[in-house]
């Protein structure tokens, strides 16, 4: 038999192969090991990946959404006094835009009730409309204006008892562009709780 030729042959220390072949056992179990505790590193490693490149996604998803596809709610609508009652005017010159305090909404927060001007956060075309409202004696007139160009208008000359007027338009504006109202020289409008005089606009479409 072989194992008796093994042990026969002189130069073989069988216990010795046995020792070495024990030897080779653990080292392949370490192996075996290692490759297990690889396999698991590299799991680990591709489902960090996998939620790197998803969170790179995600980034790239809410950038494009705010910075591509900007704000598209605008509107906002305010009347003049915030409370109380009183005329603005007669002036002569008008120092600054109708100030239009009492803000009813202002999506897209384009209007400032610190200055009386809309500015079109983004390009698109929009409608306005303001509503005047006076008592007799004075005249009122109000101009509805972009950027420093008149738009429309409305007058009413020295009313008996009292005016009323609207106007409004639709315009394309680009970012920025500004909207407000402003009074002519020596006319005033009137404004109470009421608020028969006012001031809106909103979005139609983006361009
Ligand atoms: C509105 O404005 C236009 C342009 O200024 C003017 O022709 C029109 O008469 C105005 N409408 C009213 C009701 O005042
Ligand atoms: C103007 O509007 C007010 C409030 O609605 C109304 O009381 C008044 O009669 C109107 N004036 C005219 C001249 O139509």
């Amino acid at each position: 038999c072989v194992c008796h030729v093994c042990l026969t042959l002189p130069n073989i220390n069988i216990i010795a192969e046995m020792k070495k072949l024990q030897d080779l056992e653990k080292r392949l179990k370490n192996v075996e090991e290692m490759l297990e505790e690889m396999k698991k590193e590299k799991e680990a490693l591709l489902s960090f990946h996998l939620c790197t490149s998803t969170c790179m996604y995600v980034c790239i998803c809410i950038y494009m959404y705010v910075y591509m596809f900007p704000e598209k709610k605008v509107a906002f609508s305010a009347s003049l006094l915030a409370s109380g009652e009183g005329y603005t005017g007669p002036m002569k010159p008008v120092p600054t835009p109708l100030i239009y305090k009492k803000v009813f909404s202002n999506y897209g927060n384009g209007y400032n009730p610190d200055t009386g001007v809309f500015t079109a956060p983004i390009k698109g075309v929009y409608f306005f409309r303001f509503y005047a409202h006076c008592q007799g004696g004075t005249t009122m007139a109000v101009s509805l204006y972009k950027n420093d160009e008149r738009q429309c208008s409305v007058f009413s000359w020295k009313p008996a008892a009292n005016g009323n007027a609207t106007n409004g338009t639709v315009l394309t504006l680009e970012k920025g562009d500004r909207i407000y109202t402003k009074l002519w020289d020596e006319t005033w409008v009137f404004d109470d709780t009421a608020g028969y005089t006012s001031f809106s606009g909103f979005l139609l479409f983006p361009l």
